[in-house]
């Protein structure tokens, strides 16, 4: 007879799960207190935000926004916290995350802002009649940031949380490294303080937790979760990195967290002053933070809406 492998933690019940790439073998009710602390630990070490704070959180549907917002409110149960979801109006899928976000709001008895694309007068989907033809995670993207930014405003939340995860965060340091653009490198710090009145401080709360812990955390706990993936991300850059990522950690469970580590002690200090972040301005249509006259938001709708007129 093959004796189960116990719970490292409880060292009572069968550990049906692992965390920290493998290297802590857990029963699902130690592997969901794991979780719950290590993303508080997260919040604390950090100074993403106090008590006092209103906390908006984007939810979109998945796993991992899903988990952030579940692990934040048992983390922290008298904080106030508001869920914000976009309705993208990509055909037959944002109708369907936007049906998991209200369940899961409902269960956790957070109040949400759902906010329509098609309210400002077109979808997403409309950016594959412009020159970004599939390729519309780019604008989607830009559309995301501004929105989320715009309604973190008009709830009167101080901070925003994403659920981008050590995945995501490795991922994209790779291609931003790699591609040499160290201002988009920097801004995958866990915290980004607001640089403009118009701006909420932005905080990455799992930043600790991969991917496969967010899903098991969201299997374990029931999260509603889609059930499909968006139309558009076949064959994107994330989806390229990820791979990356997962063969450059093979045989090493070590690698994420000593790559994070570094990112974090090492390469941001080294960095950080060096790499000179744009000076931003107000854009002269929506009064949100630009670069340039015009913000990239309000480029890409005057995009949108010029193929839309012509169609
Ligand atoms: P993504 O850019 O799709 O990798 O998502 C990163 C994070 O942005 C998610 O974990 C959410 O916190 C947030 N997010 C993405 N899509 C939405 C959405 N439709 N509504 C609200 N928040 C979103
Ligand atoms: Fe933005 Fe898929 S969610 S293109
Ligand atoms: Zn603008």
């Amino acid at each position: 007879m093959i004796l189960p492998i116990l719970c490292v933690k409880c060292k009572n019940q069968p550990a049906e799960t692992s965390a920290v790439e493998g290297r802590l073998k857990l029963c699902p009710k130690c592997f969901i207190e794991y979780f719950e602390r290590r993303v508080k630990e997260s919040v604390q070490k950090f100074h993403m935000f106090t008590h006092e704070e209103r906390v908006a959180v984007a939810v979109s549907g998945g796993k991992d926004s899903g988990a952030l917002l579940r692990s934040l409110k048992r983390a922290f149960p008298n904080l106030d916290i508001v869920a914000l979801h976009i309705n993208l109006g990509i055909n037959g899928y944002s109708e369907h995350c936007e049906s998991k976000v209200r369940e899961l709001v409902k269960e956790e008895c957070v109040e949400l802002n759902v906010f329509k694309l098609s309210e400002e007068g077109f979808t997403i989907d409309d950016f594959r009649k412009t020159l970004y033809k599939n390729e519309v995670c780019s604008p989607c993207g830009i559309v995301k940031r501004h929105i989320l930014d715009r309604m973190a405003l008009e709830v009167g939340a101080k901070v925003l949380a994403t659920g981008h995860n050590l995945d995501d965060i490795l991922s994209t340091l790779l291609h931003t490294f790699f591609s040499g653009d160290f201002v988009q490198l920097v801004r995958l710090k866990p915290v980004l303080m607001p640089q403009h009145p118009y701006q909420t401080k932005k905080v990455k709360p799992l930043i600790k937790m991969s991917e496969f812990e967010d899903y098991q955390y969201a299997l374990y706990t029931e999260i509603p979760i889609r059930e499909l993936n968006c139309p558009h991300s076949i064959g994107t850059k994330s989806r390229e990195g990820k791979k990356i990522l997962e063969s450059l950690s093979k045989g090493n469970p070590n690698f994420k967290y000593q790559t994070l580590s570094l990112f974090l002690k090492k390469l941001i200090p080294m960095i950080e002053d060096k790499v000179k972040q744009p000076n931003l301005m107000s854009c002269i249509r929506c009064g949100f933070p630009s670069s340039t006259e015009v913000c990239a938001y309000c480029k890409r709708v005057e995009m949108v809406k010029r193929v839309g007129k012509r169609a």
